[in-house]
């Protein structure tokens, strides 16, 4: 019998996209599994039930989920989602595992098998798979977006009658996924952009995309990328070179937007209340790095906080405040995903434990935590569990 999978409707705090769009519903009923989509899980993404409707799901409820060999969501799932869940089912979301450990050994408990669409490895064929690549992509264009609503200047040059208008200038720190997309949306609007990062690959990259590229460009930078393509912590001296580099360079930035992380740490600290104090009244900064700590100092999250005069923009889940863009991507993420572990004959998903996909990206199965980068949350468990 073909296989159940179930779009649900997310619960958690002001969470605005949706697991799945009509193209991938459609995709999967050609695939010939059943698709059950919660009432009103596609509404603020713009998606209303009856278009989900007209390509073969049925239109369900929080209930639909007990029968499903499939959930597709946003988040990771509440305890109240997961007892409405049977066991053995295949549960896929964004699911922020670390500093969660009592989250995953409750998925384990409950017999999920649970994937964490984040832990996705970068490589060729995960490409169309890379949800913080889509996320991000979108979360550095909304940053622009925000700031120039708050910025109370224009942002191109204008030559008019009535006297010129100058350029907005705009800093972008971290030149990744999202401040690569941050560079290209503020030149789009006209705005004079530079941008610093610590991984001597971006200076071309800035610079491609007319960027004015900003760093401290020593043997330590130039040692900085990870085989990954990630960035390393940066040894205190580098630190404050770059801190006063920065402190003179945002003296003069109308707009500064902040995208710097480090893969399993705390966002580094970069802009001071010094530096913001230099701005001038009425700049705007954006701190995307907000969730993990925050490049900037004073940054409150899910708030704009007045900073000696800097609006700082602290919003979390940017990406979800274009939501109807960013659910069509994370949808078609999650499908492509979906479809490496599906069996065309049998019209069942069944994840084949020797992917590499699977590996990286599988949290819980069997009743345990399985993922080797939380390997303790289950030893912790089973400890409990002896007592
Ligand atoms: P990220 O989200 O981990 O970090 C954002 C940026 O902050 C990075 O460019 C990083 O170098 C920078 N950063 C860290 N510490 C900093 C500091 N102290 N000062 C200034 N900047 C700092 O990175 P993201 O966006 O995930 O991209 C990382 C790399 O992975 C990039 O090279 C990107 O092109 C590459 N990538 C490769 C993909 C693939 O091969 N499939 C897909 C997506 C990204």
């Amino acid at each position: 019998m073909s296989n159940l999978v179930f779009v649900s409707k997310e619960t958690v705090g002001d969470e605005t996209r949706v697991a799945a769009s009509v193209e991938t519903v459609k995709k999967m009923r050609t695939f010939g599994l059943e698709v059950v989509v919660e009432a009103g899980a596609g509404l603020s993404s713009r998606i209303p039930d009856g278009e989900y409707e007209a390509v073969g799901a049925r239109i369900g409820s929080a209930a639909d989920a007990a029968k499903a060999d499939v959930v597709l969501k946003v988040r990771r799932p509440t305890g109240a989602e997961i007892s409405g869940y049977r066991s053995g089912a295949i549960v896929i979301a964004v699911m922020d595992p670390y500093g969660h450990a009592e989250a995953l050994a409750e998925m384990a408990k409950a017999g999920l098998t649970s994937f964490a669409m984040e832990l996705m490895p970068r490589i060729t064929r995960a490409q169309s798979m890379d949800v913080l690549s889509s996320q991000a992509n979108l979360a550095g264009y909304q940053a622009v977006v925000e700031a120039a609503a708050l910025y109370d200047r224009a942002m191109p040059m204008m030559m008019t009658a009535a006297g010129t208008v100058p350029a907005a200038k705009v800093f972008v720190m971290g030149a990744g996924v999202a401040g690569l997309q941050a560079i290209a949306t503020a030149r789009r609007m006209g705005a004079a952009v530079s941008a610093t990062d610590v991984r001597p690959a971006s200076k071309e990259q800035v610079a491609s995309l007319g960027g004015k590229f900003i760093a401290v460009e020593d043997d330590e930078f130039k040692a900085a990328e990870t085989a990954g393509g990630y960035a390393k912590e940066m040894s205190r001296e580098y630190q404050a070179k770059q801190a006063a580099l920065v402190a003179e360079h945002i003296a003069k930035q109308d707009i500064v937007i902040t995208t710097a992380l480090i893969p399993g740490r705390p966002a580094p600290r970069l802009v001071s209340r010094e530096m913001l104090k230099s701005m001038r009244p009425g700049s705007v900064a954006v701190d995307l790095a907000v969730e993990r700590g925050g490049n900037i100092e004073g940054v409150k999250a899910g708030k704009i906080a007045d900073v000696d005069g800097v609006k700082v923009i602290g919003f979390s889940n940017m990406a979800g405040r274009v939501p109807a863009s960013a659910s069509l991507l994370y949808a078609k993420n999650l499908l492509t995903f979906l479809e490496t572990m599906l069996n065309k004959e049998t019209k069942t998903v069944a994840p084949n434990l020797e992917d590499d996909l699977i590996k990286a990206t599988m949290l819980t199965h069997g009743g345990a935590v399985v993922h080797p980068n939380f390997l303790e949350v289950q030893q912790e468990t089973a400890k409990k569990g002896a007592k």
